[in-house]
């Protein structure tokens, strides 16, 4: 044979691997694309390397499944984004329903495993009917050692899962180890589907609202990101990989600001009202004070009282958690600490800087709150400040209240550079509820207890409930004009950035769960 016969060859092999455009069409009659036209969204023009393209079922009785082709149903391979390297692997849902079997699990965890020992993010695109039923015990297995080596990569690489069609069953637990899940509106994720849920509970629910993609950014808070198809999707997820390092000992990526880091920034005088009771939207304060007002909002939708995300100080990235006053009152509940603490984890694991804008009455109270775990569940976010080695900035905006006061980022928590705004107000409860306690009997008794009972109100709110008392102890580190808030951070950021502090060594601490 001449060589061109064996390029010919070659050629068709891969030609198979690659599909037909019937294939193509039937993934784009569904509002979805095709494994390779993701991949090409997701990397930069041209720089995706296929590896195993040739993998093929181990045993030929599972080539009997008549979809069985060349790559086993999952592209994998490498690439740059943004111009760094990042691993992939995208399911093919034109071979058997890009249904997982063991050589496919295999090109997957030798794809992560190469991710991790290069130092690189790994990123699955998921469309896929689940364990491939013809394989049996072997698919099984096959996510057992995805899940495994999810595990191993936990906390050294970013890992992004993004669900762009059907991942149901056990298969969703591999994303569930992710760092971040990104679902299409034409997505679903579930344990169980539909039909397993009519049976054993007797409950007649649609795929969509049982795990579709809004389901899990609104309610479960299972996704992160939430897109209207494919391409929004994987442009997201280029727009989260420019702010994440490649592994866990790089730092995020620096670009040089065009933002000037002296601006001013009088606008805040006015976005935040004076009179507590007021909401407003904290979307703003973080808007005026970032580099060009750019924000990229984690978990958007889910737990709107707490508002976590990254956006960059003077080029350098950083992770903003800020209570929302205009939702619940801004208050932590359980939903808000998991969000918060699971953010925190992922800003400490890559060397991302925490900024903490601060306003909250509280935690909110309630048999709900209390049944379903507020205190194991609000002690994850105290643990993830405490743990968190990252330089931990802070302004309390307004209101800075009790419990809530402890956990976002106090002194004690060994939070760095912390500031107030002079309208601050920091104390174990509200003027009202203080004046309640404490002088109930002497109000009573009172000529005009009303009248005494705003007296003493007054009194507290000029003594105690003002950012100078913490600022008199250096629990704050200074009070700040709010229209200084933008400078006084990215000066407190470039003295911080150089921030080493080490743990007691021990195996692992035992995070509230
Ligand atoms: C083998 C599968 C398959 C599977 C789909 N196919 N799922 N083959 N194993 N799990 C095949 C179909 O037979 C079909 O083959 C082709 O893929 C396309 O499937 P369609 O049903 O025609 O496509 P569509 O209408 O788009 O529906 C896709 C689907 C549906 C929603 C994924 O196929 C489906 O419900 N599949 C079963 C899902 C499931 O129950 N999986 C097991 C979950 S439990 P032909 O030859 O006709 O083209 C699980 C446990 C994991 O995964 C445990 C991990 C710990």
């Amino acid at each position: 044979m001449e060589m061109e016969d064996y390029i010919r060859k070659l050629r068709e092999r891969k030609a198979i691997a690659a599909g037909t455009p019937k294939d193509a069409e039937a993934q784009h009659q569904k509002g979805r694309l095709t494994a390779r036209e993701r991949l090409a969204l997701l990397f930069d023009p041209d720089s995706f390397n296929e590896i195993d393209t040739l993998v093929m079922p181990r045993y030929e009785s599972y080539m009997g499944g008549k979809g069985s082709r060349y790559g086993d149903g999952v592209v994998t391979g490498f690439g740059l984004v943004n111009g760094r390297q990042v691993f992939a692997a995208a399911q093919d849902a034109s071979v058997m329903g890009g249904s997982l079997g063991e050589m496919h699990a295999n090109k997957i965890v030798k794809a992560m495993r190469m991710a991790l020992a290069y130092g690189c993010p790994f990123v699955a695109l998921n469309d896929s009917g689940g364990a491939r039923i013809q394989e049996g015990v072997d698919s099984l297995a096959g996510y057992a050692r995805i899940f495994d080596t999810n595990c191993e990569a936990s906390g050294v690489i970013p890992q992004i899962s993004v669900i762009l069609g059907p991942c149901a069953g056990g298969a969703v637990y591999s994303p569930g180890l992710t760092d971040f899940i990104f679902m299409t509106e034409n997505s679903y994720m579930f344990i169980t589907g539909p039909e397993v849920v009519k049976s054993v509970m007797q409950e007649n629910v649609s795929q969509e609202e049982l795990g579709g993609g809004r389901v899990h950014a609104t309610e479960s808070g299972v996704a992160h990101f939430l897109a209207t198809d494919d391409r929004e999707c994987l442009q997201k997820v280029r727009e989260l990989l420019s702010y994440l390092p490649s592994n866990n000992v790089n730092d995020p990526p620096y670009v040089p600001p065009r933002d000037d880091p002296e601006r001013r920034c009088p606008e805040l005088e006015h976005i935040v009202p004076v009179d507590p009771q007021k909401p407003y939207d904290v979307r703003q304060v973080i808007a005026s004070i970032v580099d060009d007002g750019r924000f990229l909002e984690v978990h958007e939708l889910w737990a709107q009282n707490m508002v976590v995300g990254f956006a960059r100080l003077d080029g350098y990235v950083v992770g903003i958690v800020a209570n929302q006053p205009q939702v619940l009152a801004g208050t932590i509940d359980i939903k808000a600490s998991i969000k918060a603490a699971h953010f925190i984890r992922i800003c400490d694991t890559y060397n991302v800087p925490i900024i903490t804008l601060q306003d909250v009455p509280g935690f909110l109270p309630g048999t709900s709150q209390e049944y379903g775990g507020i205190i194991r569940n609000g002690a994850r976010l105290i643990y993830a400040y405490s743990e968190a080695t990252v330089p931990k900035l802070m302004i309390i905006l307004r209101k800075s209240y009790g419990g809530a006061y402890c956990v976002m980022s106090s002194k004690g928590l060994r939070g760095d550079l912390l500031y107030a705004w002079p309208n601050a107000e920091l104390a174990v409860m509200g003027a009202a509820g203080a004046v309640n306690i404490l002088f109930r009997n002497e109000v009573k008794a009172a000529a005009n207890p009303e009248a005494r009972r705003q007296e003493l109100i007054d009194e507290y709110q000029e003594k105690f409930n003002n950012p100078y008392v913490a600022a008199a102890r250096g629990l704050i580190d200074d009070v700040i004009e709010p229209r200084d808030s933008r400078r006084v951070l990215i000066r407190a950021l470039h003295v911080t950035l150089s921030k080493r502090e080490r743990h007691v060594p021990k195996k692992h601490g035992i995070s509230p769960m």
